[in-house]
C-alpha cells in the first residue's frame, strides 16, 4: 500500500508526519519504507540518524510512504500522487493551510481517481481558539478528515531524530491510534 503525504505549503508537518507513521507502522509489525521525494531529504535524513544502524529492508515491503516537496507545481509531488492508495493532505488548522488543502484535494482528484483523500490535521493545540476550530475547519474541505489529529508536541520534534523512543505514552497512543486511522481506508 502507497501513502502518499502532500501540502501545497511548507512546514505543516509532512516529513514529520512520515516519519511518526514509518514508526507507528513498524511497531504494529508491518514491513514499510518512507520514500523521499523532497530534495531538501528531510526524511531521508532523520531516518538514517534513526535507523542508520540497522540493517535496511529490502524487498517489498507492505507500506510505502511517499513524502513529498512543499509543492503542487514540482513533478516528484505529481508522481507521488498518481501512485497513492492513500493521499494525505497535511494542514494545521489555521485559515490559510485550510485553503491550501483544498488546492491539495483538486490535485490529487486530478491526477488520481482511484486514491482515498484525507485530510490530516497536525500541530493542533487543544484549548486554544484554533484547536477548537478543528471540526469548523474540517467542513471547508471537500474530503473527510481523518478522526484522529496530531497535537503539537515537543517529543515530535525530538522524534526526528530518536524515533519511537522520543515519544511519551500520550504520543505513542496518537500516533498509533492514527496509524489505525489511516489502515481502515483499505
Ligand atoms: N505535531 C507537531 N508538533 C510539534 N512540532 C511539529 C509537529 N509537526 C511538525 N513539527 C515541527 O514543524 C517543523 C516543520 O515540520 P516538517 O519539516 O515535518 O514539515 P514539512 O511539511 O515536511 O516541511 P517542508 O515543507 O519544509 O518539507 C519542524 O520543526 C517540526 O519539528
Ligand atoms: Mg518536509
Amino acid at each position: 500500500m502507497n501513502i502518499t503525504l502532500l501540502a501545497k505549503k511548507g512546514g505543516v508537518g509532512k516529513s514529520t508526519v512520515s516519519l511518526l507513521l514509518f514508526e507507528a507502522f513498524r511497531q504494529a509489525g508491518k514491513t514499510v519504507i518512507v520514500h523521499d521525494w523532497d530534495a531538501q531529504g528531510t526524511s531521508t535524513k532523520a531516518l538514517e540518524l534513526i535507523d542508520g544502524d540497522k540493517p535496511k529492508f529490502s524487498g517489498k515491503p507492505d507500506i510505502v510512504i511517499y513524502d513529498t516537496p512543499p509543492s503542487l507545481d514540482h513533478n516528484a509531488t505529481a508522481t507521488a500522487v498518481r501512485s497513492a492508495d492513500i493521499a494525505l493532505i497535511v494542514a494545521t488548522p489555521a485559515p490559510a493551510d485550510i485553503w491550501e488543502a483544498e488546492e491539495a484535494v483538486r490535485f490529487v482528484q486530478g491526477r488520481n481517481g482511484k486514491a482515498a483523500v484525507r485530510v490530516v490535521f497536525n500541530k493542533v493545540r487543544k484549548g486554544t481558539v484554533l484547536g477548537r476550530l478543528v471540526d469548523e475547519s474540517a467542513k471547508q474541505v471537500s474530503v473527510p478528515a481523518l478522526p484522529v489529529t496530531l497535537s503539537a508536541r515537543e517529543c515530535y520534534q525530538h522524534a526526528v531524530a530518536q524515533g519511537w523512543k522520543a515519544l511519551d505514552s500520550a504520543a505513542r497512543e496518537e500516533v498509533l491510534q492514527f496509524a489505525v486511522a489511516l489502515l481502515s481506508l483499505t
